[in-house]
């Protein structure tokens, strides 16, 4: 249950944000909890009543920022600074003991990502002289109590939002905590993220990006009860007038349904990028992550998705030194990058991670090793990145103007593929989409020079013919 707003004087809040998109967009939802309660954001510490900590526990790295964070908050306390301490995300709900029993004294309140809603109590409890420790996964939908930010609010947050359709893996990969972090796989009811979709859209929101651990995996109920695909879902979107544009991350190949392959042929709402992990290249070290897919279904499935959208760009995630990847293995990985040619890539060191498979695996690779293939690998990802700007000169794509450029009279947004586009402009197209002829990349970003949509016709004449062609 949301509660009555107990306080009304106004506080600061301070939300430090780590790990993947769907912190980003549970901080917004933190926040947006606290709100009614009193609570505005604040973009610094040092004024804060309440810091929270959004954790991310993916690698080990990534979590071990925790503790040197809440360090640098006693610090704080000791130099006679009074504010409540909050550890929230996946840490919170990996080691959420350990963070009680290891940061005594330092640390209000850990609580995992179920617990959002309920968080105007938690403060309470802490006030009333409590520890708190919140790391159930509970039975009722803490969307249906989260309440939504304001129409001010939502527009200080940009023209691109993100959505959470899905929460939780049931994938078991065996290098991955999001399963133990996230729990079980959920989708969120159709109609529930509508009307978050029209809200945001309503705020001036012209692109979503849907998110989910494994957000193709989809299956929300409509509202006669029956279980509505992902492909659906954007259908049912791209209804929202005023949504320009829809994309969803993170995919699992093994979860792209025909039916949502047919939806990048069929919704022009849906950007021709996909982020779309496989990990590694090397079908022995894809059993032993139980990826459940082969390097040949990989290729396969991109086949289907070039099929129906010949313009789609892919991003992908790759681990290097995963237990027994040999240099075998690792040239496997290289030669998956060369053949597919990714717009963008992250790449990581396997990270052991306590109560995973892969943590009790006898055949670890050596750091050294790690470090020397992740090199390898990047310069190979680095060179395909700037092709792919390289790539587009030329090309007329739409892009999505969000802002003042950083000289006087330019503008900038962002193509289907993410990329961030300058040109000549005026501000007035802040908001709508433009056809925009690039002219020059650079490392960062693209420039471009917007043209009417009579000069771009011939570029789509072209491009329809080279897909009757595929
Ligand atoms: N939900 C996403 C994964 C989130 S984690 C998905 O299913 O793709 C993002 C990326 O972190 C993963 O794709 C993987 O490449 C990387 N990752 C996950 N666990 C890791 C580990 N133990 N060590 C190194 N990288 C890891
Ligand atoms: Fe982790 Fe695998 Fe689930 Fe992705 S699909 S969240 S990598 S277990
Ligand atoms: Fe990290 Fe949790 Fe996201 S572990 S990557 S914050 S789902």
């Amino acid at each position: 249950m949301t509660q009555a707003p107990t306080e009304l004087r106004p506080k600061k809040l301070f939300i430090k944000t780590y790990g993947c998109q769907m912190n980003v967009y549970d901080s917004d939802r933190m926040a947006d909890a606290l709100a009614p309660h009193g609570y505005e954001p604040t973009q610094t510490m040092d004024d804060a009543d309440l810091v929270v900590l959004n954790t991310c526990h993916i690698r080990e790295k990534a979590s071990e920022k925790v503790f040197s964070e809440l360090g640098r908050l006693a610090e704080l306390r000791k130099e006679g600074r009074n504010f409540m301490v909050g550890v929230a995300g996946c840490v919170a709900q990996a080691e959420g003991e350990e963070i009680a029993r290891r940061a005594k004294g330092r640390v209000d309140m850990v609580f995992g990502p179920q617990s959002y809603h309920r968080l105007p109590e938690l403060i309470a409890r802490v006030a009333a002289g409590e520890m708190v420790l919140e790391t159930e996964f509970p039975t009722e939908d803490k969307f249906e109590h989260l309440p939504a930010a304001s129409k001010l609010v939502t527009r200080t947050r940009g023209l691109t939002a993100f959505l959470t359709v899905q929460e939780g893996c049931d994938k078991f990969c065996s290098f991955c905590v999001v399963p133990y972090t996230r729990g079980a796989e959920t989708s969120r009811p159709v109609e529930q993220v509508l009307v978050e979709a029209r809200n945001l859209v309503d705020a001036g929101v012209r692109e979503l990006t849907l998110l989910g651990q494994n957000v193709n995996a989809y299956h929300g109920l409509d509202a006669r009860g029956r279980s509505v695909g992902l492909g659906e879902l954007c259908a049912r979107l791209a209804e929202i007038k005023g949504l320009a544009r829809i994309r969803y991350t993170t995919s699992h190949p093994s979860d792209m349904s025909d039916e949502l392959i047919e939806a990048h042929r069929d919704n022009d709402k849906l950007m021709p990028y996909l982020h779309l992990p496989v990990q590694s290249g090397s079908d022995q070290i894809l059993k032993a992550m139980n990826r459940r897919h082969t390097r040949a279904d990989y290729f396969a499935l991109i086949e289907r998705i070039k099929r129906a959208r010949p313009d789609m760009a892919l991003s992908g995630d790759f681990i290097v030194g995963f237990p027994g990847e040999t240099d075998a293995d690792f040239a496997q990985t290289l030669s998956i990058v060369r053949e597919v040619g990714y717009a963008s890539a992250y790449t990581f060191k396997y990270s052991i991670r306590p109560g995973t498979p892969g943590a009790t695996m006898t055949d670890q690779v050596d750091e050294a090793k790690k470090t020397e293939r992740l090199a390898t690998l990047n310069e190979l990802i680095t060179t395909q990145m700037r092709d792919f700007g390289k790539s587009v000169v030329g090309r007329t794509l739409d892009v999505l103007i969000e802002k003042p450029g950083r000289m006087p009279g330019q503008i900038g947004g962002r193509s289907p593929y993410l990329q961030a586009v300058y040109m000549a402009g005026p501000e007035r197209l802040i908001g709508t989409v433009q056809p925009v002829l690039i002219v020059a990349a650079g490392n960062n970003s693209i420039e471009g020079k917007i043209v009417t949509h009579e000069e771009r016709r011939p570029a789509s004449v072209v491009e329809s013919q080279a897909i009757a062609a595929f």
